[in-house]
């Protein structure tokens, strides 16, 4: 059966990039899979270990979660640390994994910056316990934003090395299942995981900088629209942002070589789930005054009511403490006969 595992890590504000690139997709697949959405507090202390208030950040993308419409009874939602198997299992891939894999991923490159022997280990290990978090729960379908998809591959890379390199305790331990990777089929333990990469809105540009991915370490507020941002805020940043003095094109085609104008366009089709051309079509040839109250407007008319319910749910956040209690226990439940399996494939002794 498909299952749907993604995480989202609660360091900093979320913003648009991650409810356009993520959340709203977690809500749309609620309908036709069984979903596991997950608070992944172990990832947020690899680039810095002390955070500030993180019970209020676990407690705040809960909220968003829950106020984007994810249903916490017929699926999965809970904080990462509270179940031992993304630590357990993220420790087996670590001995899976080679480091060369690691250190070719270019999302470490650019957080560890120029001093890389200075980065913690655990900011090396990311992407390793990203594939333990996606794999305890043997999800076939992982949705993201695109700057996840080398993350994801790597997590396809340790799947196939794992089934590959205990092929024969896997069979006889009576554990294989049919694994299909695009088109090949084979047998192992672990599924080859689908990215779920799609639509106007994978990569989210920074409103000051077109050539930036929006994102919730920029040290300015302008650059990115915050899920919690009230209706003035977003209209200000809307009209502050980085735009060409051009009319909007016509035509796709037009919006080649203008990373800016292409930005605000995606976001206006995503927000209005209409295909980039037909936003064209109707404000090809107006200027960017009137084309960003209107982007301001449908940004205000989507985000205002989850913010206002994300508010709501923070109020008295025992609601969110319980869903993650009662999430983590189901979760929990999924995990443990995943570790069992593993560990009798590896060879631990266990109870
Ligand atoms: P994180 O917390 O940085 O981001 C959460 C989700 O938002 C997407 N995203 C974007 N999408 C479009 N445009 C943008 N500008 C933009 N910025 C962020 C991200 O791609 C992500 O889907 N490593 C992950 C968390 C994680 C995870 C997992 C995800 C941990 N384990 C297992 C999937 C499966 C991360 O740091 O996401």
């Amino acid at each position: 059966t498909p299952r749907v595992f993604s995480g989202v890590q609660p360091t900093g504000n979320l913003h648009l990039g991650n409810y356009l690139g993520a959340i709203r997709k977690f809500v749309a697949l609620q309908e036709s899979h069984a979903c596991l959405y997950c608070v992944v507090d172990l990832h947020a202390i690899t680039a810095q270990l002390v955070q500030d208030d993180l019970p209020g950040q676990i407690r705040s993308i809960t909220a968003a979660f829950l106020a984007a419409g994810i249903d916490p009874k017929k699926h999965i939602v809970f904080n990462q640390s509270r179940v031992s198997g993304h630590a357990e299992l993220a420790w087996i891939f670590n001995c899976v994994a080679r480091i060369g894999w690691m250190n070719r991923m270019t999302q470490f490159k650019e957080k560890a910056g120029k001093d890389r022997e200075n980065a913690s280990l655990g900011l090396l290990a990311y992407p390793s316990l990203m594939a333990a978090d996606i794999l305890l729960y043997r999800a076939t379908h992982v949705p993201v934003g695109d700057d996840q998809k080398q993350h994801l591959e790597l997590t396809r890379d340790i799947a196939a090395k794992f089934n590959f390199d205990f092929a024969e305790r896997i069979e006889a331990a009576g554990l294989a299942v049919p694994i299909t990777a695009g088109e090949e089929s084979t047998e192992g333990y672990f599924p080859i995981t689908e990215p779920l990469i799609e639509g106007p809105a994978t990569r989210i540009m920074s409103l000051k900088d077109g050539a930036k991915k929006m994102s919730k370490s920029d040290p300015s507020d302008l650059s990115r629209i915050n899920l919690t941002d009230d209706a003035d805020a977003i209209a200000r940043k809307i009209r502050k942002a980085k735009t060409d003095p051009d009319a909007l094109p016509s035509e796709l085609d037009g919006l080649k070589e203008r990373p800016e104008a292409d930005n605000l366009v995606g976001i206006f089709a995503a927000l209005a789930e209409r295909p980039k051309a037909d936003v064209l079509a109707e404000y090809g040839g107006r200027q960017f005054s009137e084309f960003k109250p209107a982007l301001a407007d449908l940004a205000v008319g989507i985000l205002a009511p989850i913010s206002a319910e994300m508010r709501r749910y923070l109020a008295d956040p025992s609601h969110i403490d319980a869903v993650l209690k009662d999430g983590a226990e189901r979760a929990g439940a999924i995990a443990d006969a995943t570790m069992k399996d593993v560990k009798d494939i590896v060879g631990f002794l266990r109870d």
